[in-house]
C-alpha cells in the first residue's frame, strides 16, 4: 500500500480506504466482515470510515466494527486510523439530524458508545445544513476535538464556498479541517468544478466515495438479463442503487468498458487509478462485500501512471 499525507497535516491515508456504508448491517455476516477487515489490515488498508447511520439498521455498522475492534482486532486500535459522522437522520424529534450543536455532540456520544471507543480519529459532518448557522456547526466541532472525543474533524458534501467558510472558522480555533470527503467517480465528475480545487486551495485532504459508482463501474451490470443475485442493485435492503438508476448509466458504462477492454485492463482498476492519478485525491474510499472484491480494489494502488491518451479517453464526456 501506498500513503499519501493529508493536506497540510501529519496525517498520512493509504490510497485505498474501506467504507461500511454497505455490507456491515446487522443482517451481513460477522465471520466475513472479519476477514475483510483482517485482509484489508494486511493489505496496508488501515482506514476505516463509518457513520452513525451505516447499517441496515442505523447504528449496526458502527456495533459490528466496534464488536470486531473489541474481540478479533483488540490491541490494533493505534494502527488503525478510525471515522464516523452525523448530520443525516439517526433519531426522531428535532435534534436527531443536521448540525446543531445538540445534534453532533449527542450523535457522536451515541457513536463512541456503539463503537466502544473513547475517540474516534476523524469526525465528520456529514452533510451541510441549509438552517444552523455555520458558526454553532464549528463551534461543536472545535468543542468535540477539544474534548478529546475525536483528533480531527472532517466535512462531507460541503458547496465550495460554505467549505472556506468553515476552513476558515476551524483554522481560526486552531482545529483545521484534515479531510473534505465527496462523491467522484467516473460517471459523476461534479467535484471537480468546485469542492476539489477548494479542498487542494484550503490545505485539506480529499476523500473520495463511491469511486465504482456503487459497482457499476465494475461492468458487472452489462449484458445481463437480470441483476446479479446478492449485489447491492438487486438487495431489497439497499435503497441508494436499483434496476433504473443501473439501465440509466448502463449506455456510459458500456463505453468505459469498450475502452477499458481495448486497453486490456479490467474496468475496476481502470475506475480506481483514474481517481488515484488525480493529485487532488488523497484517498479512495472503496466499499467491498467479499473479500475478492476487497482485494481486486486494493491491486489498484502504487500502480504506475496510466498513459495519457488512455486518461484522455477515460475523461472524454
Ligand atoms: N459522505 C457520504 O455522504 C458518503 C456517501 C456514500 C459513501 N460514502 C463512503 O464511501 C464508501 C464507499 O462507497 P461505495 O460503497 O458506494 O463505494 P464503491 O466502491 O463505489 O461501491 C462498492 C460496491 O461495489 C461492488 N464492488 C466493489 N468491488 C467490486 C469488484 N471487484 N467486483 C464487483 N463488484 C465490486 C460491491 O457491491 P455489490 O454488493 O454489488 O457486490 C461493493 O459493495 C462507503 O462505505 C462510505 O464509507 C460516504
Amino acid at each position: 500500500m501506498k500513503y499519501r499525507r493529508c493536506g497540510r497535516s501529519g496525517v498520512l491515508l493509504p490510497e485505498i480506504s474501506l467504507g461500511l456504508w454497505h455490507n456491515f448491517g446487522g443482517g451481513d455476516d460477522r465471520a466475513q466482515n472479519a476477514a475483510i477487515i483482517g485482509r484489508a489490515m494486511e493489505l496496508g488498508i488501515c482506514h476505516f470510515d463509518l457513520a452513525d447511520n451505516y447499517g441496515p439498521p442505523p447504528g449496526s455498522a458502527e456495533e459490528r466494527f466496534g464488536s470486531l475492534l473489541k474481540q478479533e482486532f483488540a490491541g490494533h486500535r493505534d494502527e488503525m486510523f478510525i471515522a464516523t459522522k452525523a448530520g443525516h437522520l439517526m433519531w426522531p424529534g428535532p435534534y436527531g439530524d443536521w448540525g446543531s450543536r445538540k445534534h453532533l455532540i449527542s450523535g457522536l456520544d451515541q457513536s463512541l458508545r456503539r463503537l466502544q471507543l473513547d475517540y474516534v480519529d476523524v469526525f465528520y459532518h456529514h452533510r451541510p445544513d441549509p438552517d444552523t448557522p455555520i458558526e454553532e456547526t464549528v463551534e461543536a466541532l472545535v468543542q468535540i476535538v477539544r474534548s478529546g472525543k475525536a483528533l480531527y474533524i472532517g466535512l462531507s458534501k460541503y458547496p465550495p464556498a460554505l467549505f472556506n467558510r468553515a476552513c476558515t472558522l476551524l483554522a481560526e480555533a486552531h482545529v483545521p479541517c484534515l479531510l473534505h470527503q465527496l462523491r467522484y467517480n467516473l460517471l459523476d465528475r461534479a467535484c471537480e468544478a468546485g469542492q476539489l480545487p477548494a479542498a487542494k486551495a484550503q490545505g485539506t485532504g480529499s476523500i473520495v466515495f463511491s469511486p465504482l459508482a456503487q459497482g457499476m463501474l465494475t461492468g458487472k451490470y452489462l449484458n445481463t438479463t437480470a441483476l446479479p443475485a446478492g449485489s447491492r442493485a438487486e438487495r431489497s435492503d439497499s435503497i441508494f442503487l436499483d434496476a433504473d438508476k443501473v439501465a440509466t448509466d448502463a449506455r456510459r458504462v458500456a463505453e468505459l468498458q469498450a475502452v477499458a477492454t481495448e486497453a486490456g485492463l479490467p474496468l475496476t482498476q481502470l475506475a480506481l487509478r483514474w481517481l488515484l492519478q488525480r493529485s487532488e485525491v488523497t484517498s479512495v474510499l472503496i466499499g467491498a462485500r467479499t473479500v475478492a472484491q476487497l482485494e481486486e480494489c486494493a491491486a489498484a494502488a502504487g500502480q504506475p501512471a496510466l498513459a495519457d491518451e488512455l486518461m484522455n479517453l477515460l475523461s472524454a464526456e
